[in-house]
């Protein structure tokens, strides 16, 4: 391959194979110093493994990479450091027991003369750094008392905090909104100005037509093409990444307006110091949306109408008051709830994929008095959602570590299916699923509605609150802000009520 005086890095006829299964085929190209170089392709396209044999973390099994036009072997993640090539995960690689800073400077710690930690030094960049992300979160504080968007912010400070000179980021806007992927791409720009090659993986078209130089289409583990993003348009980026060029309408057409009979009601719900006096009312078969600034209140919301916060209020499932302790009283009551957290609270890395669709739902698959489990029985319901999904996993048998984050989505999402709930609260559905799959998702959405259950959608991406809610609620700061119905659901009056401010976007 050619390479010119700008190429800084050139992958070079890369192929992987996880046990016979090839996952990348033959993959060349180059990235240019200073750019932002787009990578999208459908879930398991093969996006993560390709980042991830670029950082060190994977070896390839054929084909080699080049920095600055010669050849460079990557055997780990602490050589691709040396080399300048700094990793955002998609799955976060944050240690719960430890403070932000001490994550931030993991691995990388400052060292005063003695040879101790200088504590204080780590915690004042660390400070800087989050301050110039424009999140709010406390130096001092626990990874695992934070919100998936504020470690996502940890994430991508750690990265930030190696000075970099080719920085990846797998996929770091999905848990943000528009105004916090605002504030990256103006990191991400200033960092291309001082030279800094960046490549960045998202599903959204948008995004990639924002802040790309270029774009790479992957697709069944091949290059499908290297183009700029002046002359694609989006629809010419989907039909790349998926080989076809019939696409439905992203979002079905909405469901006429609900019945009114009430399911859910929930009253003055109040966590001291994160939500206050909140009520809403979800009424039966419909779809209900919530929308929000990150740290709004609307998971800390979902997470107190399900047991998994104390709070006080009332809540009452078809009128009558209910007692709801814990996670376990919830499900009880026919509620599921899809976490915004599927890595810290979802999914069962080492299980396979029915031992995770199944582990709430298990008492179905009980035979009757052996107290075995019907084996059969889980397996065919795994391979409905396998194909009403299109789970992309080599064999059911597949501990979920391996699954793509597109495809560990959607198991997780199948898992709450199974529980046949009556009051489906999903937060943060589509995070990581690629575009053709959310239209299955969507699809699916309304069809459960349709049959009677009522949903709770939460999410950052307000096209999909627009496409899918026929209310929406909005929060801002620990408080119902608005509730639109109608032509209302727009993005104006959404984001005047999320941050009180007219004319924002
Ligand atoms: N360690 C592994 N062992 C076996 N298979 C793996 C392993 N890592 C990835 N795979 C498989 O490789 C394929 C590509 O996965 P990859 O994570 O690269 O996809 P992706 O393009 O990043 O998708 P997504 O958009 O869902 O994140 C998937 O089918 C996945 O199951
Ligand atoms: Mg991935």
């Amino acid at each position: 391959m050619s390479v010119d005086r700008e190429t800084v890095l050139s992958i070079e006829h890369i192929s992987k194979s996880f046990s016979g299964v090839q996952v990348l085929d033959d993959v060349s190209f180059g990235i240019r110093r200073g750019e932002i170089m787009g990578l999208i392709g459908e879930n398991g396209a093969g996006k993560s493994t390709l980042i991830k044999i670029i950082s060190g973390i994977y070896q390839p099994t054929s084909g080699n990479l080049a920095l600055d036009g010669k050849e460079a072997a990557i055997p780990d993640y602490i050589t691709a450091k040396a080399l300048g090539v700094a990793l955002v995960p998609q799955e976060f690689n944050l240690i719960n027991s430890l403070a932000v800073f001490e994550n931030i400077f993991l691995g990388n710690e400052i060292r005063q003369r003695s040879g101790l930690l200088d504590k204080q030094k780590m915690r004042e960049r660390s400070s800087r750094q989050l301050e110039e992300l424009k999140m709010p979160v406390r130096v001092n504080q626990l990874i695992s008392d934070l919100s998936v968007a504020e470690k996502q912010m940890v994430e991508i400070s750690k990265a930030l905090m190696l000075r970099a000179r080719i920085l990846i980021m797998d996929e770091p806007t999905t848990t943000l909104t528009s105004r916090e992927v605002e504030t990256l791409f103006g990191i991400m720009r200033d960092l291309k100005a001082q030279g800094v090659t960046i490549i960045f993986v998202s599903h959204k078209l948008g995004e990639i037509k924002t802040i790309c130089d270029r774009v790479t289409v992957l697709r069944d583990g091949k290059l499908i093409s290297v183009d700029d993003v002046a002359s694609v348009n989006e629809e010419d980026i989907a039909r790349k990444m998926v080989g076809r060029s019939n696409f439905q309408q992203l979002f079905p057409p909405k469901l006429p307006r609900s019945e009114v009979e009430v399911v859910l009601e929930a009253e003055n719900i109040t966590v001291e110091g994160l939500l206050k006096n909140v009520s809403f009312s979800l009424r039966k078969g419909e779809v209900l949306g919530f929308a929000g600034l990150v740290g709004s209140g609307r998971t800390e919301l979902a997470e107190s109408v399900m047991g998994l916060r104390s709070a006080r209020g009332t809540i009452r499932l078809d009128g009558k008051p209910v007692s709801i302790k814990k996670a376990a009283d919830a499900v009880g009551h026919r509620m599921a709830y899809l976490s915004e957290d599927r890595q810290g609270k979802g999914i069962v890395q080492g299980f396979n994929l029915p031992q995770n669709i199944t582990l709430i739902s298990l008492k179905k698959y009980l035979q009757k008095g052996l107290g075995l489990i019907n084996k059969k029985a889980e397996l065919s319901a795994t391979a409905e959602y396998v194909a009403s999904f299109k789970i992309a996993a080599a064999s059911p048998k597949m501990q979920l570590r391996y699954l793509s984050g597109g495809n560990q989505q959607k198991v997780y999402l199948s898992r709450w299916l199974d529980t046949s709930p009556a009051v489906l609260i999903l937060d943060e559905p589509t995070r990581g699923i690629d575009v053709s799959a959310k239209q299955e998702i969507y699809e699916f959405i309304h069809q459960l509605a349709e049959s009677g259950i009522s949903c709770l959608v939460i999410s950052s991406e307000l096209e999909e609150i627009i496409g899918l809610a026929s209310r929406v609620y909005v929060m801002r700061e620990g408080k119902i802000a608005g509730c639109l119905e109608g032509d209302h659901i727009n993005k104006e009056e959404i984001m005047f009520h999320a941050t009180g401010i007219k004319g924002s976007n």
